[in-house]
């Protein structure tokens, strides 16, 4: 083992489980992960998601950038390493949310499947739904909701996912959202229906 885990006792086996807290809470645990370009509509999609499991009594947490880049990874940019280590931590973190029952909506660009199945990795693939928002970039672009796709074409943004940076379709996500063809209220249904059916503990 590495030197500095030498001195790390798990606690886990002494905490209460998972099981525990899903009956607690009336539902179970899952994360669902969004994937897609800056401005493709992820965190539009993901609070609206929100709002109507709420309404239906389910507990959720959205994950975004603003939330997660603003605190615990604040230290991280752009590049691919700072790429990877921001949706690694992101993953650990939706790992404790979705072993405490709750329902996980987190809302990333995560340009690769090497990101991608790195998150599904730590989260355990049978907790884990890909949603791909398949926006294309000429859409994000007309929208540039923060302004940063006409930074990033006059070069003061550097490695811009879409722009001087790749962005690679998952293959296979479990479904796939085109916002520039369907209205949010369209896009929370289709996941209304693919996500209940997941979350609920029937009596
Ligand atoms: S990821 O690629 O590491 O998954 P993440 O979803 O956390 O990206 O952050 C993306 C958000 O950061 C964008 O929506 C945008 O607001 C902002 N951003 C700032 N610089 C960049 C950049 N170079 N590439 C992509 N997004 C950027």
């Amino acid at each position: 083992m590495e030197e500095r885990l030498n001195n790390i006792y798990p606690i886990f086996d002494r905490m209460m489980g998972r099981k525990e807290k899903e009956a607690l809470l009336g539902q179970r645990g899952l994360m669902v992960w969004f994937t897609g370009l800056s401005g493709s509509g992820k965190s539009t999609i993901a609070v609206a998601l929100e709002r109507e499991l709420h309404k239906r009594g389910l507990l959720c947490r959205v994950l975004d950038g603003d939330n997660i880049r603003s605190g615990i990874n604040n230290n991280l940019g752009f590049s691919p390493e700072d790429r990877v280590e921001n949706i690694r931590r992101i993953a650990e973190v939706g790992k404790l949310f979705v072993d405490t029952g709750v329902i996980t909506l987190a809302a990333f660009i995560s340009p690769n499947d090497e990101l991608r199945e790195m998150a599904a990795a730590i989260i355990g693939r049978e907790n884990f739904l890909e949603v791909y928002v398949s926006t294309p970039i000429e859409e994000c672009e007309r929208r540039d909701v923060k302004g940063l796709y006409a930074k990033a074409r006059r070069g003061e943004i550097k490695e811009f996912t879409g722009v001087s940076a790749p962005f690679d379709a998952p293959p296979h996500p479990d479904l796939t959202l085109d916002t520039s063809l369907l209205s949010v209220e369209r896009s929370v249904s289709r996941l209304l229906e693919l996500i209940v059916p997941k979350v609920e503990i029937k009596h």
